[in-house]
């Protein structure tokens, strides 16, 4: 399975912040924001993956995260001229995606939880159609939104209605078969004039080809759309850091522990860190064998 971020996009909420940078390098507490999807592709064991951004922006991706060799991965890197919907990855990736199928998060999606690695490896299971999540949020019109019958199974999925049919939005994590990339291509423009990934579920929905899966309380889905919600998604990450002593999203560790790197590369990835906490957690977690 390949893996996708996509990364792009105007930025325009979070202005003056993201006028000079890419709001997906931005800090979430002590790490880019996109480490924090990055780490769920790890987590899910996908090693080959584009990161697609805007033509500004892209080299920025390349300097901070490079080829990937260094992680035991593979990073390709994909322009994407203007914002034209979330559709559009794999339209830019068909060559990337070739004959695989393939898991597409968005760069500004934070995800934690006790049951993320059982979750990703039971929904990587399903081997046709398009796996979806669906996360119980108090006003679900900003996002798509999944309505079901009285016995779970989807009856609609609408993008941002301005009366929700339920309070389960769809996170920015979708899983697909190959045929996404054709399905991807016959999308129209919404009135909004994106092709939408909603579009793209409806399709898989109509050939009775759509999982989703209920993300319980557990699990946590952070916003990170607003100031005040990447403030508020920092002083979790500090949070659990602190109490905790493990890291959230530290893709050295993710891909230390998938076995993606040796303990003697992890070693050498933190000794390039040893000024900063972040190093010395890496070169901490060496000890532990
Ligand atoms: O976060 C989950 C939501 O993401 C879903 O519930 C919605 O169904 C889905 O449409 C999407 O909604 P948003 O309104 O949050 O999408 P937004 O336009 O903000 O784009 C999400 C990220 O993708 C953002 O970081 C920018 C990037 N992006 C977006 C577009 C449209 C691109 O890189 N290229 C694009 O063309």
């Amino acid at each position: 399975m390949k893996g996708i971020i996509l990364s792009g996009g105007k930025g325009t909420r979070l202005y003056p912040m993201t006028k000079g940078v890419s709001k997906q390098l931005l800090p979430i507490y002590d790490k880019p924001l996109i480490y924090y999807p990055l780490s769920i592709l790890i987590l899910a064991s996908i090693r080959d993956i584009l990161i697609i951004s805007t033509p500004g922006d892209i080299h920025l991706y390349e300097r901070l995260l490079g080829d990937g060799n260094r992680l035991g991965m593979k990073f390709t890197y994909k322009v994407q001229d203007t914002p034209r919907g979330l559709a559009d990855a794999f339209i830019l990736g068909e060559e990337f995606i070739g004959t695989d199928s393939v898991c597409l998060i968005l760069g500004d999606n934070v995800f934690y939880g006790q049951d993320m690695t059982k979750m990703l490896q039971q929904t990587m299971q399903n081997k046709t159609g398009a796996t979806i999540f669906g996360y119980p949020v108090k006003d679900a019109r900003n996002f798509g939104v999944v309505e079901f019958d009285d016995d779970y199974r989807v009856i609609s999925i609408e993008e941002k209605p301005s009366n929700p049919k339920s309070n389960y939005a769809v996170p920015g994590l979708y899983f697909y078969d190959n045929r996404v990339v054709q399905i991807a291509k016959n999308i129209q423009p919404s009135p909004r004039g994106e092709i939408e990934i909603t579009a793209v579920n409806n399709v898989y929905l109509e050939m009775g080809e759509l999982h989703v899966t209920l993300l319980g309380r557990g699990m946590a889905w952070l916003d990170t759309g607003t100031p005040s919600n990447m403030l508020k998604a920092a002083q979790f990450v500090e949070a659990v850091q602190h109490r905790q002593g493990f890291y959230i999203s530290c893709i050295e560790e993710i891909a230390w522990r998938r076995g993606f790197i040796s303990t003697r590369q992890l070693i050498n990835l933190g000794k390039e860190l040893q000024m900063t906490d972040y190093g010395q957690y890496l070169l901490s977690l060496a000890t532990e064998v």
